[in-house]
């Protein structure tokens, strides 16, 4: 994943630092501060609007403009006609793909395929920076365990490596190209940190991370967004410890700046300097504007606080000069590395190939999907065996839907939907009846279940296409609620009615709690939101054309209330077993307190997810044998080697997704049950084995400890290799000391 060595060697190279220095010399303090304010604009006037102030020299950034001929006419005016000619960087949400749009984070993560996933931002910044777009504020890599959470969408999943992964992956696929540097786009992890950990799922709120857990689960990703040689942060809306992230001296100072070395520019939030003072921390934008820029942030987003303050902080020397060029740097050194000022920024590379984003969006698509369940072989249907389906559901052909939250630029008329795929796939060989059965999601109306029922006693099969429409989920949609909206529960049971298979698609931005339902469908694939071309892949894989190879980036709850529940839980004191595990409905008339289990569980729950972090089915078999290590016993600095055998077992051709997880027996802190540390997506023929090695070296053993260093310990570890996180298929080894 190295590439930020190399850019910044290549950064340094090129000059980089001197170039900064003269700068600084030559700038006034208005212009300084001008890199550090980021405005929007919008109407009919914008050029008109913002070039005195860019010509002046007191705009670094734009957001949200995405004209490029007003782009282009705004980056002239800064190169051209303000005294030092630094360009803008212009910023968008380049989430998961501009006009052509790939498939939620989330539905990537659950590709684990880390090349797909480098390959969709790759084509979001060929598509997005020919329309002017230079920085996107992608990826965003808050470990998220909450799918109450409206923005668990937008992340990666719940796990810290599997997110680090996929984050490095999108930050080379925006920032590294192959032709040098025009087709790219700034890259942003986000947003530092701990938002993922919102109370109760509630968007924006309050946090509590004890420094372990916030070490230890949500800052891993973003070290390897450092290492990765990602350009900027972005600070989180939430606080932490009574602190607003906006103004956290730790995490942007002590962490990001002198633990991890990061000398890219960190962003504000939307206005989140001045909501210090909503927070109640800071008294008024003076003050907000003195903490976010001691702490060590250095744009402050439409805010215009800076622009307004900063002059008045430095010139009481409350904020010093050596700070003030300290953030200027930073910004300028992003603009330098990303290659801005030697070349012609309105010169825009040509946007890429449609033929070839759509046949991205598929495979990716393709690959996100995760096969449920598939009771006696529902799936793949059979062409040749059925003459008719039944296709049901309010998002069967919704071509905005699909492509979920966060797609300001997505073009939903590229939109290939189920409905539209099916069609053209089945050119009338297999007979389709489409019904919707409800007008949304969430409506509550039922008068169309007869028709979508008589539908279906028509058909040889039923497939529902359900879930969750895109505004259901994203920043600010958060549900307490997380069942399937509406009464499509009631509409899944309704349908069972026609005796036929029922095959259920379940497009939605978050895990939903399935439990109440799950067993009323024969087969049930996750869809996410799948993006441009999810129609597609959805058909593809309803008969066969691809077998599933999706695994969950996140546990799936049975019930709301559940969750957090997550594979890497701590043990407890009291851990649950299945034999200490009571339900309600079986408590015997005569129990008393201490006869009831007195581990860790709900008593309507249980303490297992419906489906856990790691878990999806394929259309083929897979064994594991003959787990074996090079050796149990290493020293601290030494690695160890895992191999296993796997073999398709069954009778077409798939993708596993073969999972290493450990568990430190004991450690100076409790640790997690288990721990994903290494992850291979493996192809094989029906029949055909393979053997997949690991290498896992102490330093991956390494977490923060009680001692508030960073290490491994030595000690007993258990270490399995499988298909999900619950594999039993283990062995263990020593770290001796
Ligand atoms: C607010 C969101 O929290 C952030 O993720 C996004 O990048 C900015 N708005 C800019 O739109």
């Amino acid at each position: 994943m190295g590439n930020a060595h190399e850019i910044k060697a290549a950064g340094n190279d090129n000059g980089i630092e001197s170039r900064i220095r003269d700068l600084l010399e030559r700038m006034t303090l208005e212009q300084k501060i001008g890199q550090l304010n980021q405005v929007q604009a919008w109407g009919d006037n914008i050029v008109e609007s913002l070039a005195p102030a860019i010509r002046a020299g007191r705009v670094g950034s734009v957001i949200n403009i995405v004209d490029p001929n007003v782009i282009n006419a705004l980056q002239h005016i800064a190169v051209h006609e303000s005294e030092h000619g630094i360009p803008l960087l212009i910023a968008r949400d380049v989430i998961h793909g501009y006009h052509t749009v790939a498939p939620l984070p989330i539905g990537q993560a659950a590709s684990w395929n880390p090349e797909v996933v480098r390959a969709c931002a790759r084509l979001a910044a060929q598509e997005a920076s020919a329309f002017g777009v230079n920085w996107t504020f992608a990826p965003m890599i808050d470990i998220s365990r909450d799918p109450r959470w409206g923005r668990i969408a937008e992340s990666l999943g719940e796990d810290p490596y599997l997110t680090g992964v996929m984050g490095a992956a999108m930050i080379e696929g925006f920032q590294v190209s192959e032709t040098g540097g025009a087709d790219t786009l700034v890259a942003c992890a986000k947003h530092f940190a701990g938002y993922g950990a919102s109370e109760a799922g509630r968007d924006y709120n309050t946090t509590n991370i004890p420094e372990n857990e916030l070490r230890n689960v949500y800052l891993p990703p973003f070290f390897a967004a450092v290492e990765a040689g990602v350009g900027t942060f972005m600070t989180s809306f939430s606080d932490i410890d009574g602190i607003p992230a906006t103004a956290s001296d730790f995490l942007l100072d002590q962490v990001l700046r002198k633990e991890w070395s990061f000398d890219g520019a960190v962003v504000s939030d939307w206005d989140s300097i001045h909501q210090l003072v909503v927070h109640g921390f800071s008294e008024n934008d003076v003050e907000a504007t003195y903490e976010a820029a001691s702490a060590g942030v250095e744009i402050d987003m439409i805010g215009g606080v800076y622009e307004r303050h900063l002059p008045e902080l430095v010139h009481q020397g409350r904020i010093s000069m050596d700070r003030i060029d300290a953030l200027v740097g930073n910004v300028l050194r992003v603009k330098l590395r990303a290659g801005l000022m030697d070349r012609d920024v309105t010169q825009l590379p040509p946007e890429p190939a449609r033929m070839t984003a759509l046949n991205l969006a598929r495979q990716a698509a393709q690959q996100s999907l995760v096969l449920l369940r598939n009771e006696g072989g529902t799936l793949p249907l059979n062409a040749e065996a059925l003459s008719s389906i039944a296709v049901i559901g309010a998002l069967a052909d919704e071509p905005a839907e699909q492509l979920g939250t966060w797609v300001f630029d997505g073009d939903a008329e590229r939109s290939v939907t189920p409905l539209a795929a099916l069609t053209s796939m089945l050119d009338g060989q297999v007979a389709l009846h489409h019904v919707r059965g409800l007008e949304t999601t969430r409506s509550k109306d039922t008068s169309g279940f007869d028709t979508a029922l008589h539908a279906a006693e028509q058909s040889d099969a039923v497939v529902l296409f359900i879930g969750e429409e895109a505004i259901l989920s994203g920043e600010a949609h958060c549900r307490a609620d997380i069942t399937l909206p509406g009464v499509q529960e009631d509409l899944v049971r309704h349908l069972r009615e026609a005796g036929k298979p029922v095959v259920g698609v379940i497009l939605a931005g978050r895990p939903l709690a399935l439990g109440g339902i799950v067993d009323a469908f024969d087969a049930l694939i996750y869809a996410w939101h799948p993006g441009t071309m999810g129609g597609p892949a959805i058909a593809d894989t309803l008969f066969g054309r691809v077998a599933p190879s999706g695994k969950l980036p996140v546990s799936f709850p049975t019930m709301s209330g559940q969750v957090p529940i997550y594979y890497g839980y701590k043990q407890t004191g009291r851990p649950a077993t299945p034999d200490t595990v009571i339900h309600i409905d079986e408590i015997p008339a005569a129990a008393t307190q201490t006869s009831l289990g007195m581990t860790t569980f709900h008593l309507d729950a249980g303490y297992e997810p419906l489906f856990p972090f790691g878990y999806g089915l394929s259309y083929t078999n897979f064994a594991y044998t003959d787990l074996a290590l090079d050796r149990h016993h290493i020293r601290m600095g030494e690695s160890v080697v895992a191999e296993i055998t796997l073999t398709n077992t069954g009778e077409v051709a798939g993708t596993e997704v073969v999972q290493l997880y450990i568990r430190d027996r004991f450690a100076s802190l409790t640790r997690p049950i288990r721990e994903l540390k290494r992850f291979e997506r493996v192809t094989l023929e029906p029949g055909e084995s393979r053997r997949v090695r690991f290498e896992l070296h102490t330093d991956d053993l390494a977490f923060f400890r009680r001692n508030k260093t960073y290490g491994a310990e030595p000690g007993a570890f258990d270490l399995w290799i499988g298909g999900d996180s619950t594999t039993d298929l283990g062995t263990e080894f020593h770290i001796d000391a």
